[in-house]
């Protein structure tokens, strides 16, 4: 969504209140919709067979008026919850008491990065049931447009923070248990909420040297596209049953996502089995409008507007459908039933939401403002930082020694605390800045803010020398933030902005100890702090959210230990030189080193999937069951399984001990596969499977089983196909690897899934 439009649409909003249709006395009663006992679609078909033409086509908007004279209230389409509920058209808070706030869990990209299912499916679980509070209360619509699920190629990507990360599969298991948290399991009588797995697809840049985002035609082969850009959204469609669907600015191969049939029915509806007409799709807001211009795809808005509709894209946000449909109409460029079928999807996703039910019959209609806000959501939103944030250096110098009694705290990020939300957030409860989490731990604080994020001047450093000079030890806190990293905007470097980097060097040159923490979704280069033994340690601590600076200083302190692993690999400066943002190829060639951990070509700065920890582990593999396997036998035992990709290969045992005597911490456990099978280049390894341990004591163990699948060992071949190929298997066991096992399979590859081909 765009900032600007989101203006522009809200000046258009109607009635905000989300008020329900009256099913006992209103014109509705009597009418198949009200009737509890038909299935969901007939009876939003019901329902749409009272509107009149027009009335169909004025409800095509995200704004949509409903239908008065039938009391079918207005209904607003467009609510945003990334991280918790958040400011949007549908999103009314109050300005004090009662639903003046909702609870603001850290980022994605920071959530990304604990590695942990259970801990996104218990965030989901809580946002929708703050979402029901506010719906109940007449503030908030029951569909929401989130996750962002695009991988986060790029790092210049300004919109990557709304992400987990860069990796497909781990974007693939973290939806799977956000959507199933946020809609209340895969097919419930009710639906919690309504989930929106977008930008469907191959979104991932917003602004990059006069490329667009609403114009830019991304260039995808057929094997990136399966095998990269749209395996989160397969897993979304597939595998997780979303409600809803949104189209993307940009287009695929030459035509706009929001008409493209080949991605809206080929492969969504069609290859993904996403069938079923209680789910829709929404456009990005004003994507239909950029169809006309700015790519120039359809010669006129009626032929723009037709061919959207007729692709697929059921409803705009926007108002180019509801002010161009009525003469597409006319010019006989779509037929009646595409128009009812896309709002007969809409209207049976409210009903699975309980929109024409009695009250009392429903699970989530009694939530309320005792349900927002608990002690117990606020305690994950703290927990869900200190998971995520992660430790990249360290000589010992963290934890802090207790003889330490007095910090300054520096830098743009030292008493952050809108800034820890990131983007599309909402009022949070409180926001906790690390000054303020220092100061409650009884520090003596002095606070220098020193140089802005991307302020070029030196104005700033004595007044932060003299916090420095006076302090026991020295906690920098900068890096990026939405001022360099945003909606509409993309890096053009991966330095830390502004004199950072020699304010840094400066203030490590006090002889006291020095901690760093880099903050912003991006990874910038470190490679200015790594070397520098005076720089101490180094952390990354991403968008934090409400407890962002507690969770902080907690693991400063070492009241929490770090366990999070960096979700995007942190590339050297020269990489943006090296590509363009606008090259979507993965695979290295000569205009392109070759992008993700998967197939990056050169030197990392610090590794996917790296984090350090308060103390040492070590990790045993268990054997595979044998040293090969016949690839016809491990397929013929998959009788009964829909899907290949996900039909069982083997179940590896990891025993984790903490070899320390004195931390208790948690391990994630990251299992990668390597070697040479499939087409080439041969991906460096990919992750094929995680799992997070918590809480291991001092000189115990833990064991963790990762369930590989025959999709964990497959690969995708040119024609998108995911294919089972003889060869050599290696499974290496965390970043820096703490085992390895190897084993082959033999015989003829094997196909687990056939992609759809495009159209010629
Ligand atoms: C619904 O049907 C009942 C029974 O026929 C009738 O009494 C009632 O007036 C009808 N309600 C509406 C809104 O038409
Ligand atoms: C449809 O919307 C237009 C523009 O807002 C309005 O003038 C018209 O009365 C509406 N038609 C119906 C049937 O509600
Ligand atoms: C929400 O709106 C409905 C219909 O207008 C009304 O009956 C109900 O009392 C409202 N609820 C709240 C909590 O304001
Ligand atoms: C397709 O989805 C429907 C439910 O929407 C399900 O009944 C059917 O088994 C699915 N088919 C396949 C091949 O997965
Ligand atoms: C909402 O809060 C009430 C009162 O504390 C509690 O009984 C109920 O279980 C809560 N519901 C949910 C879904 O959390
Ligand atoms: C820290 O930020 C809070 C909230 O913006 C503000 O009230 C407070 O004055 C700031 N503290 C200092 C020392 O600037
Ligand atoms: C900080 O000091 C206050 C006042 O002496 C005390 O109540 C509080 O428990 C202390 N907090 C910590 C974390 O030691
Ligand atoms: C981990 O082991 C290494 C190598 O033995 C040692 O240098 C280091 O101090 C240990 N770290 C912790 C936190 O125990
Ligand atoms: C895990 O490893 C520890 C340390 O080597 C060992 O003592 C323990 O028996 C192992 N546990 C299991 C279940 O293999
Ligand atoms: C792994 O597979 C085992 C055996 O099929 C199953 O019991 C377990 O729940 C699976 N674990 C996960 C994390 O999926």
């Amino acid at each position: 969504m765009s900032i600007l439009l989101a203006l522009s649409c809200l000046a258009l909003a109607g009635p905000a209140i989300a008020a329900f249709p009256d099913c006992t006395t209103g014109p509705l009663a009597n009418n198949t919709v009200c009737d509890t006992s038909a299935s969901p679609v007939a009876r939003a078909t019901a329902l749409i067979g009272l509107f009149t033409l027009e009335e169909k086509i004025n409800n095509t908007g995200n704004t949509s008026p409903g239908v008065p004279r039938l009391g079918l209230p207005a209904y607003q389409w467009w609510q945003e919850a990334l991280h918790g509920v958040a400011e949007s058209p549908g999103v009314i808070f109050a300005e004090t008491g009662e639903y003046s706030y909702a609870t603001s869990f850290p980022q994605p990209i920071l959530m990304g990065a604990a590695f942990d299912d259970e801990l996104i499916n218990q965030v989901a679980t809580i946002v929708s049931t703050e979402a029901r509070a506010f719906n109940n209360a007449n503030r908030s619509g029951l569909d929401f447009w989130t996750p962002n699920i695009n991988p986060f190629k790029d790092p210049r990507w300004g919109r990557g923070q709304e992400t987990p990360g860069e990796d497909p599969f781990h974007l693939q298991s973290y939806v799977y248990n956000l959507i199933t948290g946020l809609q209340g399991g895969l097919d419930p009588e009710y639906k919690r909420i309504v989930a929106t797995c977008k930008h469907y697809a191959g979104y991932d840049l917003e602004n990059w040297e006069g490329n667009v985002r609403y114009g830019f035609d991304a260039l995808i082969s057929i094997q990136d596209l399966s095998e990269f850009y749209t395996r989160s959204f397969e897993t979304c469609a597939r595998d997780a049953n979303v409600g809803a669907f949104m189209c993307s600015y940009n287009a695929v191969n030459g035509v706009p996502s929001c008409a493209n049939s080949y991605l809206l029915q080929d492969i969504l509806r069609g290859h993904w089995n996403w069938t079923s007409d209680d789910q829709w799709i929404t456009s990005d807001c004003d994507a239909i409008q950029n169809i006309y211009e700015p790519h120039y795809y359809a010669p006129t808005r009626e032929l723009t507007v037709a061919d959207a509709l007729n692709a697929g894209a059921d409803l705009d946000c926007g108002t180019y459908y509801p002010e161009n449909l009525g003469a597409a109409y006319d010019e006989g460029l779509f037929a009646e039933s595409t128009l009812d079928r896309a709002l007969i999807r809409q209207y049976a996703s409210l009903v699975k939401l309980g929109y024409f039910d009695p009250a009392e019959n429903q699970p989530y209609r009694q939530i309320g403002w005792a349900n927002v806000s608990t002690p117990e959501a606020e305690e994950l939103a703290y927990r869900a930082a200190v998971e995520g944030i992660t430790l990249i250096k360290n000589d010992g110098t963290l934890p802090l020694s207790p003889s330490i009694k007095s910090l300054a705290l520096i830098g743009p990020w030292a008493n952050a605390t809108t800034q820890m939300q990131g983007n599309y957030y909402g009022q949070p409860p409180y926001l906790i800045s690390p000054l303020m989490a220092a100061e409650a731990l009884n520090y003596t604080v002095y606070y220098s803010p020193g140089p802005g994020v991307d302020d070029p001047t030196t104005s700033s450093f004595p007044a932060a020398f003299a916090a420095a000079q006076a302090a026991d030890a020295i906690i920098y806190i900068g890096g990026i933030d939405t001022t360099v990293e945003a909606e509409a905007m993309d890096r053009y470097t991966l330095d830390w902005p502004g004199v950072q980097p020699d304010f840094i060097d400066q203030l490590s040159q006090f002889g006291k100890p020095l901690v760093v923490l880099q903050m912003g979704g991006g990874q910038v280069d470190d490679s200015c702090l790594l070397p520098n033994t005076n720089v101490n340690a180094l952390i990354w601590g991403g968008y934090p959210g409400q407890s962002g600076g507690t969770a902080l200083m907690d693991i400063i302190v070492g009241n929490a230990a770090p366990a999070g692993r960096l979700p995007t690999t942190q590339y050297p400066l020269d990489y943006v030189y090296q590509v363009a943002m606008t090259d979507m190829s993965l695979r290295p060639s000569a205009t392109n080193p070759g992008r993700t951990y998967m197939w990056y070509t050169g030197t990392p700065i610090v590794e996917f999937g790296f984090g350090l920890h308060y103390t040492n582990f070590s990790a045993e593999l268990s054997q595979p069951s044998a040293p090969s396997y016949d690839i016809a036998s491990l397929v013929g035992a998959c009788e009964g399984v829909a899907h290949l990709d996900l039909c069982a290969f083997e179940s590896y045992t990891v025993n984790v001990t903490n070899i320390g005597s004195k931390v208790t911490s948690d391990y994630v456990a990251l299992l990668f596969v390597a070697g040479e099978h499939g087409p080439a280049p041969i991906p460096n390894k990919v992750l094929a499977a995680y799992d997070r341990l918590h809480t291991i004591a001092p000189l115990s163990s833990q064991q963790a089983t990762l369930n590989l699948t025959l999709g964990s060992l497959s690969r995708v071949d040119e024609y998108g196909n995911r294919v089972l190929y003889p060869g050599e298997y290696t499974l290496i066991l965390d970043v820096l690897p703490q085992a390895t096992v190897s084993f082959t399979l033999t015989g003829e590859e094997a196909y687990l899934d056939y992609w759809p081909q495009p159209p010629a």
